[in-house]
This record gives structure tokens, sequence and C-alpha cells, in this order.
């Protein structure tokens, strides 16, 4: 393993600083925002009764009880442990395990279909190769990672991730490098995965009012890196202030994002 990628592996074990500092408000404000994204991933890749499926950096776990709706035995990982509490609530009967996504606690073969809700990024490719691994031949993976931020109406929402520090700030656009056109392609196929396919997967936050909007984003791993930087009441004032600005009267406020989802199989044989 290279020196970034053992570093990048490593790194796993101080996610949950940032992703687990808020795990509730996580679970409770921010995660149910995504379930379009959810819905529309699952429906594409065709989850079904019986379908082992895996999710990597599941979060706290709402995409596996909607995968469980539709009839799938669930697995799940995060680095983040206090994460993956809330997710074994909502989930008593699934796998969920905390740790790394470079290196999957299961065998190969062992799903018919892998997921990764903006979980996988330009910064952590080598988890493809885990994915390649742990999914059967013929098995299906669905990605999803942010797509045209800048064309993105919402994109206001995650402005106050600005506030961290500015090699911090690089990291997050070199994140986001995967939606790029033809990187998520490229990257895929490098891989070893076939009819691949890029898809654009509907996505819109909504709150209701500027203040539940901050205590979301506070929640996440991103707004923890610019809490470090200016603290949390200057980041909260800064996502307050410009949620103001969104206020519409008697509408929630909503902030549609593009996100990119990239659809592929692993060969038969
Ligand atoms: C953008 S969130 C996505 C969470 C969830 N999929 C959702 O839809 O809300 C990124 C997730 O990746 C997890 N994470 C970050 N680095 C990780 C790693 N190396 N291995 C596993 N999970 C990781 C975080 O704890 C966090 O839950």
């Amino acid at each position: 393993m290279s020196t970034t990628a053992s570093a990048a592996a490593a790194d796993w074990t101080i996610v949950d600083e940032g992703w687990g500092r808020k795990a509730v408000d996580f679970a409770t404000l921010s995660e149910p925002a995504n379930c379009r994204e959810y819905v529309a991933l699952h429906h594409r890749l065709g989850v079904t009764e019986g379908d082992k499926l895996l999710d990597i950096a599941c979060g706290a776990g709402l995409s596996i009880e909607l995968a469980r709706a539709r009839g799938a035995q669930c697995a799940g990982i995060d680095a983040a442990s206090r994460l993956i509490a809330v997710a074994r609530d909502r989930n008593p009967a699934s796998d969920l395990r905390v740790g790394g996504m470079h290196a999957l606690p299961w065998a190969d073969a062992s799903f018919d279909v892998v997921t990764s809700f903006r979980g996988v990024w330009g910064t952590t490719p080598a988890a493809l190769a885990e994915i390649h691994r742990v999914l059967a031949p013929g098995g299906r993976v669905g990605l999803t990672v942010w797509g045209h931020l800048k064309q993105s109406s919402g994109v206001w929402a995650l402005m106050p991730f600005r506030l961290a520090a500015e090699p911090k700030v690089r990291n997050q656009a070199n994140m986001v490098s995967l939606g790029r056109p033809g990187v998520g392609e490229e990257l895929l196929a490098g891989f070893g995965f076939t009819e691949v396919e890029r898809i654009s997967i509907p996505f819109a936050w909504e709150f209701a009012d500027p203040e539940t909007y901050a205590r979301a984003l506070a929640s996440t791993g991103p707004a923890y890196e610019a809490i470090q930087n200016v603290g949390e009441p200057a980041f909260l004032e800064r996502a307050v202030a410009q949620a103001q600005e969104q206020v519409r009267d008697g509408l929630p406020l909503r902030a549609e994002i593009a996100v990119t989802g990239y659809l592929a199989r692993k060969e038969v044989s």
C-alpha cells in the first residue's frame, strides 16, 4: 500500500470526532432530507426482495431502513461509531459495523448490491477495489456524489463549509472531483466494472427555518472542520444569516443541489 493509501486507510479512526459528534441531530435533522436520493438510487438499481445489500459510509442507517422496506437483507459500515449506534437502533437485525471503507470486513462475493451515498469520493478511490471484491459476479453498484455545485440553486446551503481552514476547503474540493464528467466512469471502468452509467439524482434539502438548517448542517463532518476553525457560535451565526436570505413566506427553506449517480455491474466472469 502506498503512503497516501495507508494514511487514507488509517484516517477512518478519527472520523467519529466530526461525524459522530452530533449523531442524534444528524439522524433526525440532516439525514431525512436525503430521502429522495435513497429512493431514486434503490429504484434505479432495482433493489428487491432477497437482495443482499451493503451500504458503505451508511451514516445513521436511514438508507438501509429504506432498502429493507424493499425486501433487501442489509449490511452497512461507517467509520463513525456514534452514527452506527443510531443505525443499529433503526435496523436491529442488520449487520452494521464500525470500520473503514478501504478494508471491508466481509468475504469476497458476499453481496448482490453495494451502495454508497456521498460516501466514496475522489479522495477515496481505493474503496472501489473493495466494492468490486465484495460484490458477487453480476452484482450491481450504485454510488452518488455531488454534481455541478456552482450550477445548483441550493449551493448556498453548503457555503458555511468554506469557513474551514484553507487546506480542508481544498480537500473538500478534491473530494467533489468524482462528480466531474468522465471521472467516475473512467475510475469504475479502471476497477473492472462494466455497464457504467451516469445518472442525475433528485436531491433537495428542506428545513423549517434558518435555525433548524444551521443546527442540521452543524451535525456534519465538513461543518466540524469549519467549527474547528471559527468556533461553533460563528459557524451557526453565518449559517443562520445566509439562510435568512432564502426564507420564503409560507414555504420551507429549500436547497436543490446537483447530485450525480453512477450505476455499474461486476462482470459475470
Ligand atoms: C456525506 S456522509 C454520508 C452519510 C450517509 N450515507 C448519508 O447519506 O447521509 C459521509 C459518511 O462517511 C463516513 N466516513 C467517512 N470516512 C469514512 C471511511 N474512511 N470509512 C467509512 N466511513 C467513512 C462518515 O462517518 C459519514 O457517515
